[in-house]
């Protein structure tokens, strides 16, 4: 089954999801994107999988293609690979009329959509997530960066895709730990949107799920926060659950930790933070939060702690975009489907860390 969803922003685009897209990817992506010049952006990992499938069906369609394959990883997602990309879609000689596709997972779908936002001004781009974390996230709604030594995704750019084609039957082969990461994200969405989504997860373990109406639940879920607040002005903050530790656990590590498995241990730490700080409303239902969220991330063999201690977390997390001059938003899971923004000085930042750092 193919499932679509609307997603009302300017441009106002479409996620279609469901297996074999991607060899069909040409004549779908004709309404969206009309006939041009479409470079194809892909990594090393994902570029021997599905790059000649990709260029087949465009070029069957009637697209002129050029391809780019940048080496895969984190470490690449810097201002050394978005200038090669730059250099090649000169030289490809793609015009404003022309689109740039992003072939893979989050890296290359935030540094190709960046490319494209940068070159010439904005040209128009499509993502075609290969991962479920670019699945269920990072391929929808627009956010395009590269990483900085000071800390991730400090330089970007909000454009959003004129189509996503999420095609599941890549999901399958995925390495274990690339879906587990992927699977963090959408725990993540669960606990901010979805009781029922999140009881799912919970209770078959998040493997024993039919995929495709899990990404749409979280797809549906993100395209509304989105429509109401494209920029991040407050609503969409609350997608940072669990990031601003998670991103200073890359960060401490050097990028070495994935994305996934970082926002796991960072919504792990807030959650026990809640529940220990008196945040968490554990009445009734909501009764055990900490531990239902742990508990649902570790059965995917994702990280409920971190070895860095709370200090060098609080250190790293200072040059995190939810900064604001001496104070800092964190996202607060009080139950499942309810999590609050919080704002408080960067000097306490520590303690809350403090607060759920340890299991017991
Ligand atoms: N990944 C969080 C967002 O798109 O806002």
């Amino acid at each position: 089954m193919i499932h679509t969803i609307q997603v009302h922003t300017a441009p106002e685009y479409t996620v279609t999801i469901g297996p074999g897209l991607l060899k069909e990817c040409g004549p779908r992506l004709r309404e969206a994107v009309p006939l041009c010049h479409m470079a194809v952006i892909t990594d090393s990992t994902v570029g021997p999988l599905y790059l000649e499938t990709v260029k087949a069906s465009l070029l069957e369609a009637g697209y002129q293609v050029s391809t780019y394959v940048f080496p895969a990883g984190e470490a690449h997602k810097n201002f050394n690979t978005l200038s090669s990309i730059l250099e090649f879609l000169a030289e490809a000689q793609l015009t404003r009329t022309d689109c740039v596709a992003a072939l893979g997972g989050g890296v290359t779908g935030d540094m190709a959509g960046l490319a494209a936002a940068l070159y010439l001004r904005g040209v128009k781009y499509v993502q075609l997530p290969t991962t479920l974390l670019s699945a269920v996230d990072s391929s929808v709604g627009g956010k395009t960066a590269i990483d900085l030594s000071a800390g991730k995704n400090l330089a970007g750019a909000f454009m959003q895709p004129s189509a996503v084609l999420c095609d599941t039957s890549c999901l399958g082969t995925l390495p274990p730990h690339v879906f587990a990461d992927g699977a963090a994200e959408a725990i993540k969405t669960a606990v901010l949107s979805d009781g029922s989504l999140f009881h799912c997860m919970e209770d078959g373990g998040f493997r024993l799920l039919e995929l495709a109406p899990v990404i749409a639940a979280c797809v549906q879920y993100k395209a509304g926060v989105v429509e109401r607040d494209e920029k991040e002005r407050g609503e969409r903050k609350l997608l940072n659950l669990g990031h601003t530790v998670g991103h200073a656990i890359e960060k401490c590590s050097d990028f070495a930790v994935p994305h996934g498995h970082a926002v796991a241990a960072g919504l792990a730490v807030m959650a026990r933070a809640s529940s220990r700080l008196g945040w968490m409303l554990e009445d009734g239902i909501n009764a055990r939060t900490a531990e239902r969220i742990c508990s649902t991330l570790a059965c995917m063999k994702l990280p409920v702690s971190t070895e860095y201690p709370p200090e060098a977390l609080a250190q790293a997390a200072l040059s995190d975009k939810k900064r604001a001059g001496d104070s800092i938003t964190l996202v607060v899971p009080r139950g499942i489907a309810d999590c609050v923004l919080k704002t408080i000085p960067v000097s306490q930042l520590q303690s809350v860390i403090e607060a759920g750092w340890a299991l017991e």
